[in-house]
């Protein structure tokens, strides 16, 4: 039977390609995104599905906050949402160290709203899209659903929050909502303040890239493919009120990124600019999450690392258009300077 699933988010990173997802593989299914189009959502990112005569008849944009309750009920109501999928966040750790505030109102207080109007309207189901940085670092071994909950930076601290929200809502209201908790994500069109984008478009242009400390972080790299395939389970398939991680055993250095990056670009090593970590001691040092709950309801990775980083990075060569249209605002060139300002001096 034919679904309407409100992708909030929908105009950003994995917002966008889950709504590919559904347009590819639920052909029955509708799609409307709520995005407030901030520094991180662009209509640029979605405009192959709307332009597209095979897909544009299934998806429409709205804008908005998710905080609004007016707008986000008014949606609902006009389009006969089924399910919530919320992908809206502020989400980039560097940023929530200079500005926490808009972290908790989006990521606490938004994510309450879209929990009491599942409720109001009697949906089927919300999944709530959250973050394998909620259980802070591991040296060794792998956090499960049932690891402690210990966040250690202003960004993953307002996902918890959120959680936390996803949690009571369950259980005090027995709204019908489920969390899942991934690693960190590579593909297209993601904003390029994160790692894999930002190193790319930089050496792109020959400018130093700058590496946090010895770079000897290391993060569980999930293709965001992947990643949209195990909400998309859980959203059908997950029990309500549980949490879900979703990990590929992908983990690397952000040094071996690098130097990945480096040889796909065909780059020196000279362009790796090591300067002191800000982020300080709040920069998890490990992500790792057991992913075996998801994996029994029949979810597997099922993309190759050095394959899908190769195809991200000739994406960013292939599509300069979206990105230089992005990394031309002053918005995004002021963060540059203020984050990075002093650690780059005459190389920013
Ligand atoms: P993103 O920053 O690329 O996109 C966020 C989108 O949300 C943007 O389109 C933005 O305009 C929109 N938005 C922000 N505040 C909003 C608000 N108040 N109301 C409505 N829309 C708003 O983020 P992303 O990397 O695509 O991450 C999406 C979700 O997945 C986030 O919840 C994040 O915590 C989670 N997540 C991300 C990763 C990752 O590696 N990027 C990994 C695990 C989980
Ligand atoms: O683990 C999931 C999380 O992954 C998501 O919840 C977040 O939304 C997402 O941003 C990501 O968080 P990270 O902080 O791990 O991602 P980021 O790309 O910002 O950084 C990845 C690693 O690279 C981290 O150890 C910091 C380091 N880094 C990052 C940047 C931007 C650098 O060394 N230099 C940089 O310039």
């Amino acid at each position: 039977m034919s679904k309407t699933v409100l992708v909030t988010g929908g105009a950003g990173f994995i917002g966008s390609n889950y709504c590919r997802y559904i347009l590819q593989n639920r052909p029955d299914d509708r799609v409307v995104i709520l995005d407030a189009l901030t520094y991180a959502g662009n209509l640029s990112t979605i405009a192959d599905m709307q332009s597209n005569p095979a897909t544009a008849g299934r998806i429409k944009f709205y804008p908005g906050k998710i905080q609004d309750e007016v707008v986000v009920n008014g949606v609902i109501e006009a389009e006969k949402v089924d399910y919530i999928v919320n992908f809206a966040a502020e989400s980039h750790n560097d940023k929530s160290i200079l500005e926490p505030g808009s972290f908790i109102q989006t990521d606490v207080y938004g994510v309450f709203v879209l929990l009491d109007a599942t409720k109001r309207h009697n949906l089927e189901r919300m999944l709530h899209v959250s973050t394998d940085e909620v259980y802070g670092t591991i040296d060794n071994g792998q956090f499960t659903e049932n690891s402690p909950i210990e966040p250690n930076t202003p960004y993953s601290a307002s996902k918890a929050g959120g959680e936390m929200q996803v949690r009571a809502h369950v259980i005090t209201y027995g709204t019908p909502a489920l969390t899942t908790r991934c690693g960190n994500n590579y593909g297209a069109y993601q904003y390029p303040e994160k790692l894999i984008p930002f190193f790319v478009t930089r050496l792109m242009d020959d400018k130093k890239v700058p590496l946090y400390g010895a770079g000897n972080q290391v993060r569980d790299w999930v293709y965001v493919f992947d990643h949209c395939a195990g909400i998309d389970r859980v959203l059908h398939d997950g029990k309500i009120g549980e949490a879900y991680n979703i990990g590929s055993e992908g983990e690397r250095t952000n040094l071996e990124i690098t130097h990945a990056l480096l040889r796909l670009l065909g780059k020196p090593e000279s362009l790796v600019k090591h300067i002191p970590d800000p982020r300080g001691g709040a920069h998890d040092k490990r992500y790792s999450v057991n992913a075996d709950k998801l994996r029994a309801l029949g979810w597997k990775p099922a993309h190759n690392f050095e394959e899908t980083l190769e195809q991200t990075v000739r994406w960013y060569v292939d599509n300069q258009s979206w990105w230089r249209e992005i990394t031309a605002k002053p918005d995004y060139q002021a963060f540059i300077a203020r984050f990075y300002g002093k650690y780059l001096g005459e190389d920013l």
